[in-house]
């Protein structure tokens, strides 16, 4: 596998803390330094599949090839209009592509799990060109009097375009069942033979997702250094899913690594679920700081309790 387009969109209205401290009880002192987040991106006039379809126009375009190239798509999606179908076939119709489409849930690990899907599917040789698009719309489960969560997340949507080579130098997806830290409950249709569950927006304990979040990702990018037989002095960035500054600090910290090798625009965006991860390498793509043989270590958790880590080395 290795990756050969980056693309991204954000929607346009930003939302600032402070115009969240309009109708909440919070401030921005408490958001910036619990969180490190500014503002955030939250869709209004345009809508998800806008964004997901733009970011892989512009991931096919960066890659130089045509939607008809495409053999497959992957989309990591937990919340869009529709749950049937999945926003991966919207996507394709959107952008003229002719291929197999399938959506995934891996919460905002989902990038990393579709990364290693689209690998497998790869080594496999059945197909040539997949394109993966992470696009989530958490504002549309957030419940917005709760303080606690919904000055978090975002909204945005990442995408890239795969192909065979012998950039991911190693893999570690791990799952450990446990509902309650994070989960949103959905609201279900009458149904005369079951009992109907009561609905829940997004419920999160931060504390224990905060503390499973640091364990899991230092345990993930340990086993994937150690596989892929890489040290720190030779890992360029490390391109963490931006849920918390306070949560990547620590990993920097524990890895005893120089702040700069953690890129982070989570001031600007909040927590886009799992297109946090491939915005953000898009922006770097974008502004010319990757050069090919840069080894990237990636890393995501999230709802599941699910995480994931790789090492992927750029260049096309
Ligand atoms: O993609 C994965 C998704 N989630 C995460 O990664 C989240 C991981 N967890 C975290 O990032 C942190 O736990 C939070 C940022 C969510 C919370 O930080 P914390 O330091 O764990 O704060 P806390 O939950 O212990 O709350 C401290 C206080 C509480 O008040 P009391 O009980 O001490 O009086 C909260 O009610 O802060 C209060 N609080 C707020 N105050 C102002 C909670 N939210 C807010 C708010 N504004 N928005």
């Amino acid at each position: 596998m290795k990756i050969i387009g980056t693309g991204s969109a954000l929607p346009t209205l930003t939302v600032t803390n402070e115009m969240l401290s309009e109708f909440l009880d919070t401030n921005h002192e408490w958001i910036y330094t619990r969180t490190g987040i500014v503002q955030r991106r939250i869709i209004s006039d345009e809508s998800l599949t806008e964004l997901a379809v733009s970011a892989c126009r512009n991931a096919i375009t960066n890659a130089n090839l045509e939607a008809k190239d495409i053999d497959f798509i992957l989309c990591s999606n937990i919340v869009n209009d529709y749950v049937i179908p999945g926003l991966s076939c919207i996507v394709q119709g959107k952008l003229g592509a002719n291929c197999p489409c399938i959506d995934l849930n891996g919460a905002c690990s989902g990038f990393i799990y579709a990364l290693d899907l689209a690998s497998a599917y790869l080594n496999m040789g059945k197909v040539k060109n997949i394109l993966i698009v992470c696009a989530d719309e958490l504002s549309k489960i957030v419940d917005w009097s709760a303080r606690d969560t919904s000055v978090l997340f975002g909204d945005g949507a990442g995408a890239m375009v795969v192909t065979q080579g012998k950039n991911l130098k190693s893999s570690h997806l791990s799952t450990t069942s446990a509902v309650a830290p994070l989960y949103y409950q959905r609201k279900l249709e009458f149904n005369p033979y079951s009992k109907n569950e009561e609905f829940k927006p997004l419920v999160m304990n931060g504390k224990d997702v905060y503390k499973m979040a640091v364990n899991a990702s230092i345990q993930d990018i340990n086993i994937v250094m150690q596989e892929a037989n890489v040290s720190p002095n030779e890992v360029s960035y490390y391109l963490l899913h931006q849920a918390n500054v306070r949560i990547i600090e620590t990993i920097r910290e524990y890895l005893g690594e120089r702040e700069e090798k953690f890129p982070k625009n989570i001031h600007k965006y909040g927590n886009t679920s799992s297109a946090s991860i491939p915005i953000l390498l898009d922006e770097m793509n974008k502004d010319g700081k990757l050069k090919d043989g840069d080894l990237l270590v990636m890393s995501a958790f999230g709802a599941g309790f699910s995480s994931g880590a790789c090492v992927v080395e750029w260049g096309k």
